[in-house]
Formats: C-alpha cells, sequence, structure tokens
C-alpha cells in the first residue's frame, strides 16, 4: 500500500526540484533511483509527473522492465550500478542510458554484446574523481586515453559523464569535485547537449549550482531503503 505520506513527499521533492532546477536554467533531468522499491511504487511516481528511474541491480531493471511492458508505460530506466559482463544481457537495450561505465573491458563487451543484436546503447563514463579507492569509475589521468577509443565504438553512443563520490565529505569539498567535474566535460563535448551526472539525496542542490544535467536521487523522494 503506497501511503499519502508517500504521495506528498514525492510531490515535495519534485516542487523541491523544480525550484533548483529553474535558478539553473531548467536542463537537468531527476533520475529517481527505485532500487529496492516495489513497481507500484514507480508506476504512482511516473503518475505524478517523475520520467526517469535509476536501477543498481541488472536483474531488477529486468524484472521491473517487464512490469513496465505490460503495464505500457512510457518512462525511461537509467542503469547507475556495477555492470558485470555476464549481466550485460538483462540491461543493454533496457536501460535508455548506462551511467557506470568503469573500465574498458566493459566498453568491448557492450559493443560486442549490441553489435550482435543490432542496437546502439547510450552510455556515460564514471569518473573517480577524488580518486577513492572504493569507488570504481576511471582516474583523471586515463580519461584523455580512454575517450577516443569508446567515441570509436560504433554501438555505442558516448554522452558524458557521471561520478559518484564518498559519504563523509563537506560541503566545500563536494564543491570542489563538482567544479572539476564540470570543467572536464567542457574538453569533452561531445555534442550540444553533454551529460554530467552527480549529485545524489545529500548534495543534489550542490550538483544543480555547479553544472550537473542528472541528479540521481533516491532516499530524499523514496524513503530509506
Ligand atoms: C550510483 C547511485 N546514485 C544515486 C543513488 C541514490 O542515493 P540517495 O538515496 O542517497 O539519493 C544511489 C543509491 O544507491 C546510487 O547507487
Amino acid at each position: 500500500m503506497v501511503s499519502e505520506k508517500v504521495i506528498t513527499n514525492i510531490k515535495n521533492f519534485m516542487f523541491k526540484f523544480q525550484e533548483c532546477t529553474k535558478k539553473s536554467g531548467d536542463r537537468a533531468k531527476l533520475i529517481a533511483v527505485s532500487k529496492k522499491k516495489e513497481f507500484q511504487l514507480i508506476q504512482l511516481a511516473h503518475e505524478l509527473g517523475i520520467k526517469f528511474f535509476g536501477e543498481n541491480y541488472p536483474q531488477e531493471l529486468r524484472d521491473k522492465n517487464i512490469q513496465k511492458t505490460e503495464k505500457n508505460l512510457h518512462f525511461d530506466w537509467h542503469f547507475i550500478g556495477r555492470l558485470q559482463k555476464n549481466k550485460i544481457k538483462y540491461v543493454v537495450g533496457k536501460a535508455d542510458l548506462i551511467h557506470s561505465i568503469d573500465n574498458f573491458e566493459l566498453v568491448e563487451d557492450i559493443q560486442d554484446y549490441c553489435k550482435k543484436h543490432n542496437i546502439k546503447q547510450k552510455v556515460l563514463v564514471q569518473i573517480n574523481i577524488s580518486s577513492d579507492p572504493n569507488k570504481g569509475g576511471f582516474l583523471m589521468k586515463h580519461l584523455q586515453s580512454i575517450i577516443p577509443k569508446i567515441e570509436k565504438k560504433e554501438h555505442l553512443q558516448l554522452c558524458g559523464f557521471m561520478t559518484i563520490l564518498e559519504d563523509n565529505l563537506q560541503d566545500e569539498e563536494i564543491r570542489d569535485y563538482y567544479r572539476e567535474m564540470y570543467k572536464i566535460s567542457q574538453n569533452y563535448i561531445f555534442n550540444d547537449d553533454i551529460e554530467i551526472s552527480m549529485g545524489m539525496s545529500k548534495d543534489y542542490t550542490i550538483a544543480l549550482e555547479e553544472g550537473s544535467t542528472m541528479v540521481r536521487v533516491g532516499t530524499e523522494i523514496f524513503g530509506p531503503r
């Protein structure tokens, strides 16, 4: 059962998000992170106006996508979790955008799968901007060599960058890292609409101020998991 409180929470968050994006030019998209949340809640959030949902686990995405198809709903999945070779089939072609390209083997594996199934897959390159040993993503020093190689893969469409920060940072450190992400993205304009996926529940307002085009927010919308 979805409670009134949940509905109010979703509506309140959407209002706050719209207020923030007004200030930053209205371009940013809200990716509602729905991992571990039941499909009924996703459907409700969609009815309230959310168009993009982020999932972390391949099989969960596959299962929820079956429900989406059965109910003939029109919203996009974004895949934001770690992806392993044997799970590519659950995600590629189902997620509109994969945010978490964090190693070159994965690039080659997705390219091979897409070629075989005649799919073009939109992706973001995950950057480990704070060089945190506990986080995935490419280190800055590898970017320059990796980007042209990804751009050459004809079944991948590179749309921009994503980052995840560790939990224990101060606001000013968060701002500095997000600012750096923006600067990097300006060196790699693949098209006019380069995407920068950064910002979660605790720091999405800072991310939007620093040029995020996609915030991935779960807890603030749906409550704790
Ligand atoms: C990659 C990624 N982005 C965003 C989120 C959403 O985090 P929060 O619930 O803090 O908004 C998660 C949650 O697990 C995540 O894994």
